[in-house]
């Protein structure tokens, strides 16, 4: 058996995302460990779901703190406490500063609702529709200090229909959101990502 990977999630939202790498990690489909969800959003469905699993989920209220860095640092902190080596954004509607990058340089990925590098940013899959793409789809990739910036890992494509509305594109990237956010942790697991420079190459399994 691999060895297993310890994860820790930041997640704002409701946590499908988060549900999928949950459900992956019990089944064995990939080594890997969630040990906590963090949550800047007490309300977060992601902590729910954390707790559904058995997961310690944390609120951390970014008002708690007068700056980004010491609500970072307590983050980090309670990452570390558990012993986690990877991070996983997971939904998390904030942008990660120096103190989080910096104590997991190389180690925090992130799911997009785009094909990178279109359409960064929020609400990347209506972007995409009132752009008329017809071709649409998300991306993992490892976070750098940029906005969806970072070496991509693995991108899934989905056809535009004709009478889609941005919401059902949406949920048809989710899908794929599902099966790559996973598989990308896997292929971390294994030790199969190799960055080199912006590109990340996925050596042979
Ligand atoms: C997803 O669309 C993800 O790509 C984006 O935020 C959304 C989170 O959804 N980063 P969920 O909370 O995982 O359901």
């Amino acid at each position: 058996m691999a060895r297993v990977v310890t994860v820790g999630a930041l997640a704002s939202g409701r946590g499908t995302n988060l549900q999928a790498i949950i459900d992956a990690a019990a089944a064995g489909r990939i080594a890997a460990r969630v040990a906590v969800v963090i949550s800047d959003r007490r309300d977060a469905g992601a902590l729910e779901r954390a707790r559904r699993a058995g997961i310690p989920a944390l609120h951390v209220a970014r008002r708690d703190f007068l700056g980004r860095d010491q609500f970072e640092a307590r983050i980090v902190s309670e990452l570390v406490a558990r012993g986690v080596e990877l991070v996983a954004l997971a939904g998390y509607m904030r942008v990660v500063g120096p103190a989080l990058i910096g104590a997991f340089r190389g180690r925090i990925m992130n799911i997009h609702p785009a094909l990178l590098p279109a359409f960064p940013g929020l609400e990347a899959q209506r972007q995409a529709w009132e752009h008329g793409v017809k071709v649409a789809g998300c991306t993992v990739h490892f976070v750098d200090s940029g906005m969806d910036t970072g070496p991509i890992i693995i991108q899934a494509a989905v056809p535009v229909r004709e009478d889609d509305s941005a919401e059902d594109l949406a949920a048809r990237i989710l899908e794929q959101e599902h099966r790559i956010y996973p598989e990308a942790i896997g292929l971390y697991a294994a030790g199969r990502l190799r960055v080199e420079g912006r590109r990340v190459r996925v050596l042979g399994g």
